[in-house]
């Protein structure tokens, strides 16, 4: 049953319709179905307004823990979970409400850190695998209104864990290795790369995310700046199809450092070994550098080779890629194509993953979308 369906008719729900994440991990899908703590925010259209949703045992936590010194970031002022989200959304006290588990929780606990569910990441995607529409849905496919446009930032995991996939992070496994990384391996969560508490950083993301023993190299990335990304509008906790876009999302700076916490061999633009320039792709580089590969006027203009209305609609070109403009004070003018903007990490990559290759932005080995199989290359340098 659904809950949510019932409730809300027609809207976006994949709560039963899909069985992909039943089959990894133990059941997240399943754990959605029964759960209704959304409702204590009293914004659930069709139900009561309630406080009872939220367990005795999570008003117990509650009670406790504000007579225990915490962890959290001093300086709340990142969004979405700093504000908004109750302890008892996340956790229980004894595990038992009535000699049952508490409403919504996975069959089972106590858990770590008397976590409702089982792993950081089940308790994340228990609403962010598009079964709440509030949620932001990092899960693939998503079954919602999500058009190019609202490809959200941080982009689609294709798996919920377990099975390592090609086209992004992969959440629950144990990786060979960490590419371009002198890490040694260990597993992503959800918690890894954000911060549970929110903090004040953009997306609440951590900001020393690098995990694990090993060798990276040393480095002394500033953190990231509370200013490093612009948003026009910000999440309010029902707002997803207006927060998540990428026309909302301006980048400024920083954004490559924050990946080389962990990709620590890609610090921008080692010198490479001759005739390499570099070890890898330059980042956080302008366009305007006049470097004889770049192309700036054809960047400026936005026509032509590389640039098109869409992706995958067999005409060659796609939209403008991501950049980032670190002069910028302004959402509008972040967004603004000048010779300062520069190639960074989320030029090519997404965070999370992608339908292609490597996470890429674009159709990058995609033989079904082979027009536009070098776009994203065209649109700077213009070959
Ligand atoms: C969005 C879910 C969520 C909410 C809301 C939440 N927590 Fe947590 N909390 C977590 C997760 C996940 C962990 C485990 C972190 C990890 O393993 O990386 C955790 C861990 C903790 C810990 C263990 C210490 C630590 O930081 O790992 C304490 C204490 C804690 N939370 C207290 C609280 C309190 C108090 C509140 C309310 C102000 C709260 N939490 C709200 C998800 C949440
Ligand atoms: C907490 C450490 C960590 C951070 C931060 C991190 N990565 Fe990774 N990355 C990994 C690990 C571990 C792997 C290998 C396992 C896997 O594919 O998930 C990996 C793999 C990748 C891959 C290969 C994926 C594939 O399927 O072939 C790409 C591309 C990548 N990362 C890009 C990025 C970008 C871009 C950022 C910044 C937005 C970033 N990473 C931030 C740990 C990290
Ligand atoms: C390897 C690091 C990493 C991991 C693991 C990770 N995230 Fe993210 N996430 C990011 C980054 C970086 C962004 C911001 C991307 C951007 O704006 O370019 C982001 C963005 C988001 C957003 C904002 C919406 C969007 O897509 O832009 C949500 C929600 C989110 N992550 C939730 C999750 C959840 C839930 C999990 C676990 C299922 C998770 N993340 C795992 C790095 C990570
Ligand atoms: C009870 C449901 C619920 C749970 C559990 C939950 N989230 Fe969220 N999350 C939301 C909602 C709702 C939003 C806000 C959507 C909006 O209005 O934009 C959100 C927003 C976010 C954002 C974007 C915040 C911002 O300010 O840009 C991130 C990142 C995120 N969640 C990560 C996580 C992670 C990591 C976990 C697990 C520790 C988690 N969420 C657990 C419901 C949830
Ligand atoms: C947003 C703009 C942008 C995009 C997109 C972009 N590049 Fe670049 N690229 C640059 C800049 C800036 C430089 C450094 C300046 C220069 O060398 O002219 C550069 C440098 C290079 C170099 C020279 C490296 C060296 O050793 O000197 C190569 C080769 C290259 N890019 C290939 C690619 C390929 C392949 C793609 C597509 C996967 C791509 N670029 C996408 C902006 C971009
Ligand atoms: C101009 C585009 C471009 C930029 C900028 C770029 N990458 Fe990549 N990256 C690629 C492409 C294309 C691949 C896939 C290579 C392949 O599969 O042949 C890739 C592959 C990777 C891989 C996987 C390597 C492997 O062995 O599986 C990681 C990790 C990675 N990139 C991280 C990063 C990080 C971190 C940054 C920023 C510091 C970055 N990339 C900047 C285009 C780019």
């Amino acid at each position: 049953m659904c809950w949510k369906r019932e409730l809300r008719g027609s809207r976006r729900l994949k709560c039963q319709a899909d069985g992909r994440t039943d089959a990894t991990e133990g059941g997240i899908g399943v754990m959605n179905l029964s759960r209704n703590r959304w409702s204590s925010r009293g914004r659930t259209q069709g139900l009561p307004p309630q406080l009872p949703n939220v367990s005795i045992g999570g008003w117990i936590l509650v009670v406790a823990l504000l007579f225990f010194p915490l962890s959290l970031d001093p300086v709340l002022a990142g969004e979405y979970h700093v504000k908004e989200e109750a302890c008892s959304g996340c956790h229980t006290a004894h595990f038992s409400q009535h000699g049952r588990a508490p409403v919504g929780a996975e069959p089972g606990g106590p858990f770590e850190k008397l976590l409702l569910f089982s792993s950081p990441t089940k308790l994340c995607l228990s609403c962010h695998d598009g079964s709440d529409v509030d949620a932001p849905d990092v899960l693939s496919p998503v079954s919602t209104s999500y058009g190019p446009d609202q490809f959200s930032a941080g982009g689609f995991f294709e798996y919920s864990g377990g099975t390592p996939s090609d086209r992004g992070h992969d959440l629950g496994t144990w990786p060979a290795e960490v590419p371009f990384s002198g890490m040694a391996p260990s597993t992503l969560t959800c918690t890894t790369c954000h911060d549970p508490h929110g903090n004040k950083n953009y997306r609440n993301l951590r900001s020393r995310p690098g995990i694990g023993t090993g060798t990276p190299l040393p480095h002394n990335n500033p953190s990231l700046p509370t200013d490093a990304v612009f948003e026009l509008v910000h999440p309010d906790g029902r707002n997803p199809s207006d927060v998540y876009k990428l026309s909302n999302i301006g980048y400024r700076t920083e954004m490559s450092q924050w990946c080389v916490e962990c990709h620590d061999r890609l610090l921008p633009n080692q010198a490479g070994s001759l005739p390499a320039h570099f070890r890898a792709h330059p980042v956080d580089v302008s366009v305007g550098t006049g470097g004889m590969h770049m192309d700036t006027q054809h960047w400026l203009e936005g026509t032509g080779a590389g640039f098109g209305t869409a992706i995958g609609d067999g005409v060659s070109g796609i939209p403008r890629v991501r950049f980032q403009t670190p002069s910028a004070t302004t959402f509008e003018t972040s967004l603004l194509p000048s010779p300062s903007n520069q190639v960074f990490c989320g030029t090519c990559h997404y965070a999370h993953g992608s339908p292609y290759a490597a996470g890429a932005t674009w159709p990058l080995k995609s033989p079904a979308d082979s027009a536009d199989a070098y776009a994203a290359c065209q649109q700077c340098h213009n070959q």
